[in-house]
């Protein structure tokens, strides 16, 4: 598949699809509980899904089983929800979702800390999603998409956080997968120009320790090899002649100027 350029009407549609996605985010945000299942989050996400007119695009994709990914602490991303796992005082829930909005998908994910958490748990969010931050501000027109990779890697490498490799962000539009693949970490080529009406989801996977991770028996869940915490942060964005367009942000995201 080549990379696709978004017509105006598109663009239009992948906008409400982030929107709406913006708000399931803030919804599940703020409904995560300590003693609340991973099954019952992704309960709430699908009916909050379904009440914006939106399918769940991640329900049946390559027969993954849920609506939410929900992953927590190890757990890197595509965490399958379970009536049995219960979310804890300090844990780290990763929750990834995607909706389609008359054909087309938005993608996003937030990592959330319940409750109380250590320190080292407080910063591993932050520079996840501070990652992204720095990645994008070369999602401009006519640069080089791997400049984007290279800023989130060596941001987050800076730390001495394992920067998951095995892992991608990825065009989105008409389909949740498109081309090109996202790494997150310094590249050899430059990789394609990037030009106004590209939509990409751009999410780092960063782990405390080990940047190696390892697929659970149920064929999705991904743990970090030595079972440190790990954080996720993504949305779906549009390449612009500017500044890049966060689509999967909240009217108060926007706002705090995050
Ligand atoms: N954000 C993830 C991704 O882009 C979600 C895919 S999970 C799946 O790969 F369940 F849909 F496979
Ligand atoms: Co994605």
């Amino acid at each position: 598949m080549s990379v696709t350029m978004k017509s105006p009407r598109e663009i239009e549609l992948m906008r409400e699809a982030g929107k709406i996605l913006a708000k399931v985010h803030e919804e599940l945000g703020k409904a995560l509980k300590p003693g609340m299942s991973t099954y019952e989050i992704d309960r709430l996400g699908e009916e909050l899904i379904r009440s914006f007119g939106c399918e769940p695009s991640f329900k049946n994709y390559n027969g993954y089983p849920a609506s939410i990914c929900v992953s927590v602490n190890e757990e890197v991303v595509h965490g399958i929800p379970d009536r049995r796992r219960i979310i804890e005082e300090g844990d780290l829930v990763s929750l990834d979702a995607g909706v389609i909005y008359k054909g087309y998908h938005s993608d996003a994910a937030r990592t959330h800390g319940i409750g109380e958490i250590t320190e080292d748990a407080r910063l591993l969010i932050e520079c996840t999603r501070q990652s992204f931050f720095e990645g994008i501000r070369y999602a401009v027109a006519g640069n080089h998409l791997h400049q984007i990779s290279n800023a989130i890697g060596t941001y987050a490498e800076s730390f001495g956080y394992g920067v998951v490799r095995d892992l991608c962000g990825h065009g989105i539009g008409a389909h949740l997968h498109e081309d090109p693949e996202i790494p997150n970490f310094r590249q050899l080529r430059r990789g394609i120009k990037l030009r106004p009406g590209m939509t990409l989801a751009i999410e780092p996977m960063i782990n405390l320790g080990t940047a190696d991770v390892v697929w659970l028996d149920d064929d999705w869940t991904v743990v970090s090899e030595d079972l440190s915490l790990s954080a996720h942060y993504e949305n779906t964005i549009l390449i612009t002649e500017g500044a890049p367009e966060i689509l999967t942000l909240t009217e108060s995201e926007i706002a705090a100027g995050v």
